[in-house]
């Protein structure tokens, strides 16, 4: 007879007639992972209870207990002391187990007119949300660093690139300024996706709602949802608000890569256009000289670990049907892991690019190879009254000389010159330095260094509103 009780107990309720096998219950449970949803659950609890006893569902008395044993619960988690079980699968059982422990029926009261279902669906909403709001910071870090290197830099001279080929010379301030746009879209991004999370499940119960009078805008503001969901079965079921803040997640570490190939390419002592701060680089363990830019080539690396939990998370939804099914559940470890990644990612970038030296030389002889300012011969024989391909053929001709004579366009002599074009005259000289190729490119979105300065006003405007 004892026996039985005992093996009855350890089953899920007295609907079952065993218990589940050890591999099981490992397979099933999440509280390993899920336990970090622990502060918005204590969250999603206090409110839910607060609305039932606001509509006589729940005595005041009730309320009130379940509000001291959450505060003991949230004492016990901070302190490290809260005993997980695996027995009670997931941060949700666990926590209203104890619930019941410390304040008996009151405990057991609380899941009324509520699921798991709507209850994990909430919490991870709420989870999001706090996420999005920590990575609008990070982001806002990160193009403020680099705003101050623009700033440093609206002057120095480097070459562009297209096709990894120098296409013309532009300033290190501009280049920065395409990664403070990139970072700022990303922004734009996490803040849409945040109207679309921050929205509440909870009312919907299971998945077709509750035969209590609950009042769900009550728990909404409470809770600082915008809205409530509209369906109670789209409610519980999808995590497209997860897919879309990853989906933005990736877009960010794509950029952070894209960024991080170019340090890299940078650092390499064959271009030596920069140094990163030591802090940020290791050494190898038999090369004495080496110096390694791992902080950006990990982020590159990471990237491809956040693409993946996007696909994770895609793959995931693509074939359940409504409402709520358990492979919700394997949504937590891919978000969580984007959300450390990113913001871990983020954290040290902005610290990084505070730590970026800048050897403008290597830049302005780099620019100076190539035939950067090619495209400034040209622009000036249309002025002169060329049509533009024939200017552009005269220039290919130019280059051609350079070439074998191994010269830039600006080492030339007029009358050399003026062999490709009788239009060339002694002013040409002014469009061929550096300086004035990239002063010239003087409107919204160029590369001029008024144009940078300007930029960066308008940027730093808006990080302060
Ligand atoms: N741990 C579960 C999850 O993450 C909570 C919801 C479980 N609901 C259920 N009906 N099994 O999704």
């Amino acid at each position: 007879m004892t026996d039985q009780f005992s093996k009855k107990a350890e089953a899920w309720s007295a609907r079952f007639t065993e218990p589940v096998s050890d591999l099981v219950k490992r397979y099933t449970a999440s509280v390993f992972f899920d336990k970090r949803l622990a502060p918005y659950d204590i969250q999603g609890s206090l409110a839910h209870a607060e609305m039932l006893a606001a509509q006589g569902i729940i005595s005041e008395q009730d309320r009130a207990e379940i509000e001291r044993g959450m505060a003991q619960i949230k004492g016990e988690i901070e302190a490290g002391k809260f005993e997980w079980l695996l027995d009670l699968e997931d941060v949700h059982l666990n926590i209203e187990k104890r619930l019941t422990e410390l304040v008996g029926d009151a405990g057991k009261r609380l899941h009324t007119g509520r699921s798991r279902n709507d209850q994990v669906a909430t919490d991870i909403r709420l989870y999001v949300r706090a996420a999005i709001d920590d990575i609008l910071g990070l982001l806002g870090s990160l193009r403020g660093a680099l705003l101050d290197l623009a700033e440093r830099h609206a002057d120095t001279i480097m070459p562009g690139f297209t096709h990894l080929q120098v296409a013309q010379p532009i300033t290190f301030g501009h280049h920065m300024l395409a990664y403070v746009e990139m970072f700022g879209r990303d922004a734009e991004r996490m803040q849409d996706a945040r109207r679309r999370v921050n929205r509440l499940p909870l009312g919907a119960a299971a998945l077709a709602g509750t035969t209590f009078p609950i009042d769900r805008l009550r728990v909404a503001k409470t809770l600082g949802f915008e809205d409530v969901c509209h369906n109670s079965l789209d409610a519980v079921s999808d995590r497209d608000f997860a897919i879309e803040f990853t989906a933005a997640a990736a877009l960010v570490m794509v950029h952070v890569s894209r960024f991080s190939e170019e340090l890299v390419m940078w650092m390499s002592p064959r271009i030596g256009f920069i140094d990163i701060a030591d802090r940020f680089c290791t050494g190898s363990s038999i090369m004495p000289q080496k110096k390694n830019p791992d902080v950006p080539e990990l982020a590159r690396g990471k990237t491809g670990r956040v693409v993946g939990h996007l696909n994770g998370l895609l793959m995931l939804m693509k074939g359940q049907p409504l409402a709520y099914n358990k492979d919700n559940q394997e949504d937590k470890e891919p978000l969580f892991d984007t959300i450390d990644t990113l913001t871990d990612t983020l954290r040290i970038f902005a610290d990084m690019a505070g730590g970026i030296t800048v050897k403008a030389d290597n830049m302005r002889a780099a620019a100076l190879q190539g035939y950067a300012t090619a495209t400034d011969l040209a622009d000036y024989l249309v002025k002169k009254g060329l049509p533009f391909r024939d200017a552009h053929e005269a220039v290919a001709h130019a280059v051609r000389a350079c070439d074998d004579a191994r010269c830039d366009l600006a080492e030339m002599s007029l009358e050399q010159l003026r062999a490709f074009s009788p239009l060339i005259g002694q002013d040409v000289f002014a469009v061929l330095t550096l300086e004035g190729s990239v002063a010239a490119r003087d409107h919204v979105g160029g590369t001029a260094p008024n144009q940078v300065r300007a930029a960066i006003a308008r940027v730093r405007q808006q990080l302060a509103e």
